[in-house]
Formats: structure tokens, C-alpha cells, sequence
């Protein structure tokens, strides 16, 4: 069901759950300070219970008043990239109103979206929402309303349409728990390069930028500190698999191919006579488009209701924006 901000609003206040755009992926809200909004939000995506919920704020100055004293490199952050795809693992203060969100743990996550509806809605609350990105556990993060109304309309209290969203993947998240040294735990739009030519701008130095080691199978060593790092993700209900342009010759009509703009071009014109079915993720040297458009391309592939369909390789390059991408393909492909 679609409704309007206002109507959100009377909503989350009165503890119900509302899906709400962000310029990521769209969320589904619910008051972070609340026992039975957290619940609502965990039976309607039924998500493994041992997976906290980020919590989203309006500003820094709102987020300073539920954690401990942050590292003067958070402000820099914050000040640069907030509101944006950029979000903060915090300590909480001690009996924080969001452990109801945390499960209990005295570590946060803290993100201030990048879109007016959203801050708005946390504006006239005052309160911090806990919003998970609005799918079933395990699915496609949804990057537009009627995705999200398409997968869990019936279990929730409303959808407010923002739009398409803009970056169309998850918010980076860093761990800020020490002065010197940041974590990068989920790579997102903005990575090491962005935060690395910010601090070299501002003569910020002896802070560490590194990505969160993998873990060691069979090992204690590098746990997970994110417990969703650990779930299968992103899965449309087909099966995705990589294919090559000389296997592509044997496919049965009716195939579905998946490709970069131009990759699809040439192999419509070389393959003229076959009928197959071609999903564009737009422009190759331009991966904010394919990073835009990924999702919605996965969900486009579920409603041909196929076994399998196909990902035509590309080159994607290590700007953060393509680690990105490569982090999500790795949960997406089958080999
Ligand atoms: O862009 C985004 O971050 C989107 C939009 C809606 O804001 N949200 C999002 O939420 O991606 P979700 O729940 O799909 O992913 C958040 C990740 C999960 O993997 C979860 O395990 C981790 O953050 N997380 C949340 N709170 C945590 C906490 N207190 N400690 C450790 N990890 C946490
Ligand atoms: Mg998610």
C-alpha cells in the first residue's frame, strides 16, 4: 500500500513499520527505540534474529547523543560525506533506548541518508529509526517502491515512493571504534580512495584505512563483526550464472542474458536469429549507472519465472564503486 509522508509519520509513531527511500536502497522504518517496531521489522523480512538493525539519524549532532565520544576523524567524515552512502560503527552510551534495535549490543550502526523524505520523517519524530533494507532476508535489496510493494506489501504498514534510488547499493560501513584506524567492513560507494584523498586534503594523518580481513575458514580468527556479512544476499530466486561468448551459440531461445549496454548491442546483432532475452545494466565505463540499475535488473529476471539465466562478463575496475559491485556479485553468481 502506498502512503504519503504524513501518513508514514502517524505510523512509525505509533509503532507500526513503513518502507521509506533512501538514496541507497529503500529501508524498512520503524522506531529504533521500540521493542515492537524492532519485532514487526524482523517477522515481516523474517530475518535471523541474530542480525541487528542499522539505525538511521539526521544529523551528527543527533547521533551524539546516543554514543560515546566518537574519533575526531568521524566529524571530518560526517561533514564531507553526510548525509551519504557512509555509515558509522559507534559504542552506544550505557542503556541506550537503541539496544531494542542492537539486540543488546553496546556497538551501533549509524547512517544519515542522503534523501529528503527520509529526513523529514526522522526530523518530526526526533527519534532514531532502525531501517534494514526493505526485502525478505536473503533477497534483492529493493531500489524502488513497487519493488519493495512487490515483495512485502502485505507484511507491512505502508510504502512511501521516493523514487528510484540514486546509488542502488548498500551504504559503506566502517568500523570507528578506534582513533587510528578505520575498518572497512562493508565496501559501499565511498571506500578507502574517498576517505584517504579527504584526510590527505586536510593533513590528517597516522590513521589506518584498511579492509576487514577475510575470514579464515575453520577459524576464530577475524570473526565477523557485521553478523549479515555471513548471510547469503542479493539472490534473485533464479539462478544467475557466468557465461562465455562462445558458449552463448548452445543456449536455448528464450535464454536470458544479462550485460553491460554495448555487450548487449553486439551480441543482439551477432545472434540475430536466436530469441533471447536481454537485460541491459547500462553504460560499461560507467559503473554509478550499472551500481543504479544491478538490482533492478535481478528483479526484472524473477518475473520470466526461468531456472537460469545468464551474466555476460565485463570488466569492472577497483574504484570503490566497482569493489563494490564485485563484493555483491561474489553473493550473486553461481559458479
Ligand atoms: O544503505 C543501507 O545501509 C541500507 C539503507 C536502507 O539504509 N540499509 C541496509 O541495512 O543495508 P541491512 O540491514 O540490510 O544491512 C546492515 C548491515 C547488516 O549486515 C547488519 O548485520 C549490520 O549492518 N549491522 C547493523 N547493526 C549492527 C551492529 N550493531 N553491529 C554490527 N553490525 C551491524
Ligand atoms: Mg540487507
Amino acid at each position: 500500500m502506498f502512503i504519503t509522508v504524513d501518513q508514514a509519520i502517524i505510523k512509525l509513531r505509533d509503532e507500526q513499520i513503513v518502507a521509506l527511500p533512501t538514496e541507497t536502497v529503500y529501508g524498512l522504518a520503524g522506531l529504533a527505540t521500540s521493542n515492537l517496531a524492532i519485532d514487526k521489522i524482523y517477522q515481516a523480512k523474517n530475518r535471523p534474529r541474530d542480525n541487528p538493525l542499522i539505525c538511521h539519524f539526521y544529523n551528527l549532532e543527533q547521533i551524539l547523543e546516543y554514543v560515546e565520544m566518537v574519533p575526531s576523524y568521524v566529524n571530518l567524515l560526517s561533514d564531507n560525506f553526510c548525509p551519504g552512502p557512509l555509515s558509522f560503527l559507534l559504542k552506544l552510551k550505557s542503556n541506550s533506548p537503541l539496544l531494542a534495535a542492537t539486540l543488546g549490543s553496546e556497538f551501533v550502526v549509524c547512517r544519515i541518508p542522503n534523501h529528503p523524505i527520509f529526513l523529514q520523517v526522522i526530523q518530526s519524530l526526533n527519534i532514531p529509526l532502525a531501517a534494514p533494507s526493505a526485502n525478505t532476508s536473503t533477497r534483492v535489496s529493493p531500489t524502488s517502491a513497487w519493488n519493495v510493494e512487490q515483495d512485502l506489501g502485505s507484511k507491512i504498514n505502508g510504502v512511501v515512493d521516493g523514487g528510484n534510488c540514486e546509488v542502488g547499493l548498500e551504504s559503506t560501513i566502517i568500523d570507528c571504534r578506534e582513533n587510528n584506524r578505520i575498518i572497512i567492513l562493508r565496501p559501499g560507494k565511498i571506500g578507502q580512495a574517498e576517505i584517504n584523498e579527504l584526510f590527505t586534503k586536510n593533513n590528517v594523518g597516522n590513521i589506518e584505512i584498511i579492509n576487514q580481513p577475510k575470514k579464515v575458514a575453520g577459524s576464530d580468527q577475524n570473526p565477523q563483526v557485521i553478523p549479515g556479512n555471513k548471510y547469503r544476499h542479493y539472490s534473485p530466486k533464479t539462478i544467475i550464472k557466468l557465461i562465455t561468448f562462445s558458449s552463448i551459440e548452445n543456449l536455448n531461445p528464450n535464454s536470458i542474458l544479462i550485460g553491460t549496454k554495448e555487450d548487449v548491442q553486439i551480441l543482439k546483432d551477432k545472434f540475430l536469429n536466436k530469441k533471447f532475452v536481454y537485460l541491459s545494466l547500462g553504460r560499461e565505463n560507467d559503473l554509478n549507472e550499472i551500481s543504479q540499475n544491478l538490482y533492478q535488473v535481478l528483479f526484472e529476471v524473477d518475473k520470466f519465472n526461468q531456472k537460469q539465466a545468464y551474466w555476460y562478463e565485463f570488466d569492472i575496475n577497483n574504484s570503490s564503486i566497482g569493489l563494490a559491485i564485485k563484493d555483491k556479485l561474489k553473493k550473486i553468481l553461481t559458479l
